[in-house]
């Protein structure tokens, strides 16, 4: 089977044309990003125009923000995914045609990744995991789940990955839109030296809003990571993404209160969404994380749709089994898409 390229939120340009409704009147709730990202501050000049060191300090302030020592900056958790089958095959940790666990529907470059390196993939559901582990080379989670919100603990995450070791299985475990939930990340109670088959990737588009810098960071054994910047080559990160992350991972009281006001946020779209969906389909289903909340209805295509006539941009899942909602940024935009929710029924 041919592999596809995915489609992602976002992709405001591309709804312009389509809906005839200019770029500026849009109200963009395709994507999970935090709409009230961390404030980037000016750049100076000479950031711009020196190239980037690796030892200016930014890995030791991401050890200190994801709690552990063996971490690398990547372009994106993106880059990582599209390295990581070269890289683990590379190292001959995986077979030639590894078969490759993953739970559906779900952030689908992972099984495009894997499907360009001819692996045999395996759809799962979130509540047959175990039943597979077996038979698995690699199980690919992404935790919380995008676009499900479904969360795993690490306690069940930690019994799979010493399951899968058994017969030299390997896990890797997306944690995107874990910086709400830090309880719940592997990272702190991960020792690389002893996981060898364990791969996490953080990214730093979502809680932090930086999706445009293109920066990210994967924590795994100090061979894999090794191997992983032998193929990334020297400059992957840019200069100017590493002087904002640096601020941005030290900024506590900036993580802090946001981790407050996006849980406030998301229970806010929740209730909205609750109180629609009762009159709308009675048979959907709600779930989603803190940054993202997701409808799942057999009417996904026509919600999106009338949503989008009105300038609101949503996220149609691949097969339209639902649709996803970013958070609103403020009053003002949970009233405009309260308004447009409420049209449904005039
Ligand atoms: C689950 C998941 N992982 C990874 C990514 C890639 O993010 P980034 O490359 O910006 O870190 C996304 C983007 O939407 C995502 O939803």
């Amino acid at each position: 089977m041919k592999a596809v390229r995915p489609s992602h939120g976002g992709a405001l340009n591309s709804a312009t044309k389509k809906y005839q409704i200019k770029k500026s009147d849009w109200l963009d709730l395709s994507t999970g990003i935090n709409p009230n990202g961390w404030p980037v501050p000016e750049i100076p000049t000479a950031v711009y125009n020196r190239l980037p060191e690796t030892d200016d300090g930014l890995i030791e302030c991401a050890q200190d923000y994801y709690q552990n020592p063996d971490l690398i900056t990547i372009a994106g958790s993106q880059e990582a995914i599209q390295l990581i089958p070269k890289v683990l095959s590379e190292l001959n940790l995986i077979p030639t045609r590894p078969r490759v666990g993953l739970v559906t529907p779900a952030y689908a470059e992972h099984e495009f990744s894997w499907q360009l390196a001819r692996a045999e993939i395996m759809h799962l559901t979130s509540d047959n995991i175990e039943n597979h582990l077996p038979e698995l080379n690699v199980l690919v989670l992404i935790n919380p789940n995008n676009p499900s919100g479904h969360l795993y603990s690490p306690e069940t995450l930690q019994l799979w990955q010493q399951q899968l070791s058994r017969h030299k299985g390997f896990m890797i475990i997306d944690e995107a839109f874990m910086d709400c939930t830090p309880q719940y990340s592997l990272l702190p109670h991960t020792d690389f030296n002893q996981a060898y088959n364990l791969i996490v990737l953080r990214s730093v588009g979502k809680f932090f809003g930086l999706a445009g810098i293109r920066a990210g960071f994967m924590a795994a054994p100090p061979k894999v990571l090794e191997n992983f910047e032998f193929f990334q080559g020297p400059w992957s990160v840019s200069h100017p993404a590493r002087y904002v992350l640096k601020q941005a991972l030290n900024d506590t009281p900036w993580i802090e209160q946001n981790r407050q006001r996006l849980i406030q946020q998301s229970d806010r779209l929740e209730k909205l969404l609750i109180v629609f969906i009762h009159n709308f389909d009675q048979q959907a289903k709600l779930s989603g994380s803190q940054l993202f909340k997701t409808v799942f209805t057999h009417k996904a295509l026509s919600l999106f749709d009338h949503l989008a006539h009105q300038g609101i941009l949503t996220r149609l899942l691949d097969n339209s089994s639902g649709v996803r909602f970013g958070l609103p940024a403020d009053t003002q935009q949970f009233d405009r898409l309260s308004r447009a929710l409420t049209h449904w029924f005039l």
